[in-house]
């Protein structure tokens, strides 16, 4: 099976050119000139006067997650069609075991959710306690499951939070595997404080969540885990990030030599938590953790300069959709509406018309903070994330004059609500082709149930734990 996307404007971190790219047997066979003539068994497209992308990688997604007493509302089949409608063609979600539940139980279970997946995915492994079987799962989990990124939560009190000894653990663990460290930086227990004098004040409605989760409570976490990878040598990636503070830490660490990373997401850049005071309990929607920050306190442009100027390195989307329905389990208590949003459609066309026209990065910065730099952060490059000769034909041909209106009543997840709802864009996918296959056309999704692959990595060389730290501090 084979088919050409020809005239269009290729992509790449690095490179931006006119050439016909020739894919077959899902993969990208060649790019050059003319290849539409060498007959392809498939579809030709047109992409003249339009751009062509590598598919979008999304580093961060939760699809079908029992979480605070519900589950996600998108699966892995609605959740990857979604994703595909926008440009994404892959992504990494996150295997979450109960707390005292064996990691390896946990990913048969994943495993088992992700086979309707209708594009490429693969896992990030979150530790949620530390125990006699802990170390030994994951070195398993890195050797013979192909899973080379972990995940811990600092929030989520009495669920998913691990303390700072477990803290310790993982990342000592990691750095001997090779692996790498995703964090959900909170500070749980001043969280847990809080919630707690807010709820006994009767500031019960969505409008307090954000006062129970300060920025400062996010940059003390931040800082907290840097400096525990700091310790171990160890790699890590904090994720979701939203305000000044928690940049400020990673720019320090960054300073200091430590491999660590920094992502963000649409709604932290787009968003502030005025949304939070929305009449009818509409608030609820936008109840995510960390949350929205306000506008005028420096978040969101240290955000988009971050972003710009290399000192955050990718854009996730943190999809983990929960329906008004859903949201309505806290109404009359914000700490029991269930934390999240769906994301995984709208990322490209947002990166695009808010970053991209808006003059705040180039096409090609874009390219790297949505694509690039989390394949090659997470072990999937150069399979995922550029346009080159081998490469898996994950492709997405983008119209840039195209305008629309991104709404819960056109997008593809199964959420009744968007977050982005009325956000005007610029730009859409066209044709967007995962493995070899043109999956979305004129507006139309044509996946199949069951088409995407799980991706296995393999751990990244080690580092030793003195070439992260100060000279100063080496032995
Ligand atoms: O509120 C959020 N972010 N929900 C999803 C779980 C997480 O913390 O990433
Ligand atoms: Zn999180
Ligand atoms: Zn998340």
């Amino acid at each position: 099976m084979s088919l050409v996307i020809k005239n269009g404007e290729i992509i790449t971190a690095t490179d931006r050119y006119v050439a016909d790219v020739f894919v077959k047997d899902g993969r990208v066979e060649a790019i050059g000139k003319d290849l539409a003539s060498q007959g392809a068994s498939g579809d030709v497209i047109d992409a003249s006067g339009q751009f062509v992308f590598p598919g979008f990688v999304d580093p961060h997604v939760h699809m079908e997650l029992p979480f605070m007493g519900t589950v996600s509302a998108d699966d892995f089949e609605t959740g990857t069609a979604s994703g595909i409608a926008g440009g994404t063609t892959c992504i990494i979600d996150f295997v979450i075991p109960n707390r005292g539940q064996s990691m390896l139980e946990a990913l048969a279970s994943w495993r088992d959710k992700a086979k309707k997946a209708v594009a490429d995915y693969t896992f990030h492994m979150a530790v949620t306690g530390w125990g006699d079987r802990s170390a030994a799962e994951m070195r398993r989990v890195v050797e013979n499951e192909g899973i080379t990124s972990f995940k811990v939560f600092m929030a989520y009190k009495g669920a998913l939070m691990v303390d700072d000894g477990e803290l310790y653990q993982v990342m000592q663990e990691a750095a001997k595997l090779g692996a790498i460290v995703t964090v959900h930086a909170e500070n749980g227990d001043a969280v847990w404080h809080l919630q707690r004098e807010l709820v006994a004040k009767g500031d019960l409605g969505p409008e307090y969540h954000p006062v129970s989760r300060p920025s400062s409570v996010e940059g003390e976490a931040t800082n907290r885990a840097l400096m525990m990878a700091r310790l171990h040598g160890t790699a890590a990636y904090i994720v979701h990030m939203t305000c000044r503070e928690a940049v400020e830490a990673l720019v320090r660490s960054k300073l200091e030599g430590q491999r660590c990373f920094g992502e963000t997401c649409p709604q932290y850049l787009l968003l502030d938590d005025t949304v939070f005071v929305k009449p009818n309990f509409e608030g609820s929607s936008y109840v995510m953790s960390p949350p929205i920050r306000p506008a005028h306190m420096g978040h969101h442009d240290a955000l988009w300069r971050g972003l710009a100027n290399g000192l955050l390195d990718s854009v996730g989307t943190d999809h983990c959709p929960f329906t008004y329905e859903q949201k309505k389990m806290g109404k009359d208590n914000f700490t029991l509406i269930p934390n999240g949003a769906a994301g995984v459609e709208d990322r490209l066309q947002l990166l695009y018309t808010y970053g991209v026209c808006e003059g705040r990065f180039d096409v090609q910065r874009m390219v790297a903070l949505g694509s690039t730099n989390p394949a090659r952060i997470f072990g999937l490059y150069p399979r995922k994330g550029t346009v080159a000769v081998g490469s898996d034909a994950d492709l997405v041909v983008y119209d840039p004059s195209a305008t629309g209106t991104r709404s819960a009543k056109t997008h593809h997840s199964r959420c009744d609500r968007s977050i982005f709802e009325g956000f005007k864009v610029r730009g859409k996918p066209t044709f967007v082709i995962a493995n070899g296959k043109l999956q979305f056309a004129d507006g139309k999704l044509r996946v199949e149930r069951g088409a995407g692959r799980f991706v296995a990595r393999k751990p990244a060389p080690r580092v030793s734990p003195g070439a992260q730290q100060p000279a100063a501090t080496r032995a």
